[in-house]
């Protein structure tokens, strides 16, 4: 017996103690945030709490953005933390969370989210990681196994296709199988198979026609038959509309509680026999397993770290997170000799976290105000606010502009407000606010240089502004301390080392999903399918303000010796040595895309398959071996329904970002089929033209045989050239119609099992 078994052998046999009426009402919340417990017989009540990058709401049973809520740390959000391309500090962050949920009671963390960024506009990108399913898959796994380490679950969230707040409750999700497969689950896969998550959250929307919370496909299909998940699935909060169906679909938690309605409707069906008995003891079995494993336990220990400790974790965080987006001529690093114009409200409130229900009341954070003190002497700062809200205020504008004449750089702290990134709606733009923007303007007519600090939890437009600036510090939503992180970086004690997650297009006409967003009557059609985010802008080559993986360091680095062994067909070791060719010790993130050479299928001309993020001292080199295993080379076969390797050559491109290849190096593997084409009586006789045998037979019945005119004159060249094309396309099962008997059946049943092996 396994300790899996073991563990839900002995939930059930604390179920066996209940009613039937007492089993039902587990499988509803009994508050906001609380599940049912009888802790007479030995059942613990949970409470579950938002997640994702600090303890919210949740943990004193009050509403989302209640003043009173308790304080917390707020950690970078998962857009930020998805720049750090860190696992072990993704890890490290979920351990964090954990802890912090332990002081505040906290049994599972309602996070991390990880829907796929399909359009920047997505008011929740702030809390996803990023528009590729690997690098947000991996992440996820590391903050899951972080926290759950640390004796709290998690709850992966939300699953599935939950890539917009537009119409969120009612919203279908329009999707081909292969960019379901490829792009919006394949991340969830990698989370829940490598990170075990001891809980899942079904999405409000629906997905093709079904809504998420009653989807037995994804819940039960997908989620449980393929992927071997075996926690709890819980419902968005208010998600669940029928719950007897959501229990049949794969729901085991309702979430929050209906106030009986579900366990009366759930009662009924037990008696009409909709729902079987066997039904409710499995999900109310996993929710006891669940409360076993998670719910406070006396005998624990409280979390180890202490508040300081997490706080300046936050900072490190947000350090390895940020991206240089441009650093023209050196600006950055400052000196510490000249003058310092700070402008802008954000450099004494600044923006750290977005929105809704990931809010944390937090109770202390960075300014950058107060940081400078720590590299500049109070003569040599000057701050003016320079906006307040999004209409220009020219009073404002004006102080601006004459506090950044008079020194020698202007540090820009512009972003989003609060108003245009939250949970529960878009953006409409990704421009940013008019005030800022004539700022902006202004102040670097007049700045000898000006350094430009994005707050902000998503893409936002930088072409009007770009060229004119000297440097682009990207912050995003960089948790609490992200103040001291960024002047940290800014006066060079930490040299960056943050790449984008997300391309930033030049324009929102270019994003892949401009045409099918925000849909219509309850539906979005995910036309671009599988060409999302930089899978999408290489294709249609089209140029980009930065690039997927794009960040500067404050040194450089040669990528030098590239090589790639295969293992028994099943993975590949791809291996570089890395060479820090500047003055500064930095950290490179080394990034693996690969490249099906030919394939039969439309494929992206890269994906990210492997990234490892490594620290180089100054001259010296460090080589980096990253492993990828036969999925990685593989996409979804439509008709077969699974996932398919194509024989051939595969390119394995190493680089600095996916436009910014340093490297590569070709592999062989051998396919799962021998031709991924479709081989039947209705395929056309090209697909059957790499069977010699059969070949020959083609090419001596073409000879033979007077397709055009009579046959008494020879065919020209041209005429040659469309026979052989007609039959070319032509199915064979035509061509044996055709044929007067040169191919029988037998012929064509033997080429077509032949060429199907
Ligand atoms: C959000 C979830 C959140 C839950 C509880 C929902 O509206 O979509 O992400 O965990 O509320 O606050």
């Amino acid at each position: 017996m396994t300790q899996n078994d073991r563990s839900r052998a002995a939930a059930f046999q604390l179920l066996a103690g209940l009613t039937i009426d007492e089993k039902i009402a587990l499988l509803s919340g009994a508050s906001s945030w609380q599940t049912v417990g009888y802790p007479d017989r030995g059942i613990r009540s949970m409470t579950l709490s938002d997640g994702p990058h600090g303890i919210g709401a949740g943990a004193a049973g009050e509403l989302i953005g209640t003043p009173n809520a308790p304080t917390a740390i707020c950690f970078p959000t998962a857009s930020t933390l998805s720049c750090s391309w860190d696992r072990v500090l993704a890890r490290t962050q979920g351990a964090a969370l954990a802890a912090e949920a332990r002081r505040a009671g906290v049994d599972v963390v309602l996070g991390p989210g990880m829907n796929l960024k399909r359009t920047p506009l997505g008011g929740r990108n702030f809390e996803y990681f990023s528009e590729d399913p690997y690098l947000s898959g991996r992440l996820a796994a590391a903050v899951i196994a972080g926290t759950e380490s640390g004796g709290v679950g998690t709850c992966v969230k939300h699953f599935a296709l939950n890539n917009q707040e537009h119409d969120r409750f009612t919203i279908s999700a329009e999707v081909d199988e292969r960019a379901l497969r490829e792009i919006y689950l394949r991340g969830f896969e990698i989370a829940v198979t490598e990170g075990r998550p001891a809980t899942v959250m079904a999405a409000y929307n629906a997905v093709n026609g079904v809504p998420c919370a009653e989807n037995s496909r994804l819940l039960t299909g997908i989620l449980r038959d393929e992927w071997g998940f075996d926690g709890v699935v819980v419902s968005d909060w208010g998600a669940v509309s029928d719950q007897v169906a959501s229990l049949k679909a794969g729901i085991d938690l309702e979430m929050p509680t209906s106030q009986g309605m579900g366990a009366a409707a759930i009662r009924d069906a037990l008696k009409s026999g909709d729902v079987g008995e066997e039904d409710i003891d499995r999900a109310a079995a996993r929710i006891i397993e669940l409360s076993s494993r998670f719910a406070r336990q006396e005998h624990l220990e409280p979390a180890a770290s202490s508040t300081a400790e997490l706080v300046e974790l936050a900072r490190i965080v947000a350090q390895q997170s940020i991206v240089l987006l441009r650093n023209e001529r050196n600006t950055l690093p400052l000196a510490r000799t000249g003058t310092v114009a700070l402008i802008g409200e954000f450099a004494e409130k600044p923006r750290f976290q977005g929105g809704g229900s990931s809010n944390v009341n937090v109770a202390s954070f960075a300014t950058a105000r107060t940081e400078i003190g720590r590299f500049l002497a109070p003569h040599q700062v000057r701050y003016a606010r320079g906006y307040d809200g999004e209409q220009v205020d020219q009073a404002l504008l004006h102080e601006a502009v004459a506090v950044a004449s008079e020194a020698d750089v202007a540090l820009l702290f512009v972003g989003l407000t609060e108003m245009t990134e939250s949970e529960g709606f878009d953006r409409e733009t990704l421009s940013l606010p008019e005030s800022q923007l004539a700022l902006i303007e202004q102040v670097r007519a007049v700045s000898p240089r000006t350094v430009v600090i994005l707050h902000k939890g998503s893409v936002v437009d930088v072409t009007p502004w770009h060229d004119t600036v000297d440097a682009i510090l990207d912050l995003n939503l960089g948790g609490q301390q992200v103040a001291a992180a960024a002047l940290d970086i800014v006066f060079g004690d930490v040299n960056p080392s943050g790449r984008t997650s997300e391309t930033v297009p030049l324009r929102l006409e270019d994003t892949p999903a401009y045409l099918d967003y925000p849909g219509a009557q309850r539906q979005v059609h995910y036309r671009e399918s599988i060409w999302v985010g930089y899978r999408y802008y290489d294709r249609r080559k089209l140029p980009v303000a930065y690039p997927f993986g794009h960040g500067l360091s404050y040194t450089e680095f040669d990528y030098l010796d590239p090589r790639a062994r295969v293992h028994d067909d099943e993975t590949v070791t791809v291996e570089v040595t890395v060479r820090n060719v500047g003055v500064r010790d930095g950290s490179e993130v080394v990034q693996v895309y690969v490249r099906d050479d030919l394939s039969t299928v439309p494929r992206p001309d890269r994906e990210l398959r492997g990234f490892s993020k490594i620290w180089i001292p100054a001259g010296e080199t460090v080589t980096t071996s990253i492993d990828l295993d036969r999925r990685d080379f593989a996409f979804w076969d439509e008709y077969r329904d699974r996932w398919v390797i194509e024989s051939g050559t595969f390119t394995l491109e190493i680089g600095h970002s996916s436009r910014d290849i340093r490297a590569h190096v070709g592999v062989e593997l051998t396919g799962d089929t021998g031709t991924v084409e479709i081989i039947d009586r209705r395929s056309p006789v090209r697909h059957f033209l790499s069977d010699p045998e059969f070949a020959v037979t083609v090419a001596q019945f073409v000879a033979a045989t007077p397709l055009l005119g009579d046959g008494s004159d020879a065919l020209s060249p041209l005429q040659q050239q469309i026979v052989t094309e007609v039959i070319n396309g032509m199915p064979l099962e035509t061509l044996r119609l055709l044929s007067r008997g040169a191919f029988s059946d037998e012929d064509i049943d033997k080429v077509i099992a032949r060429l199907s092996r």
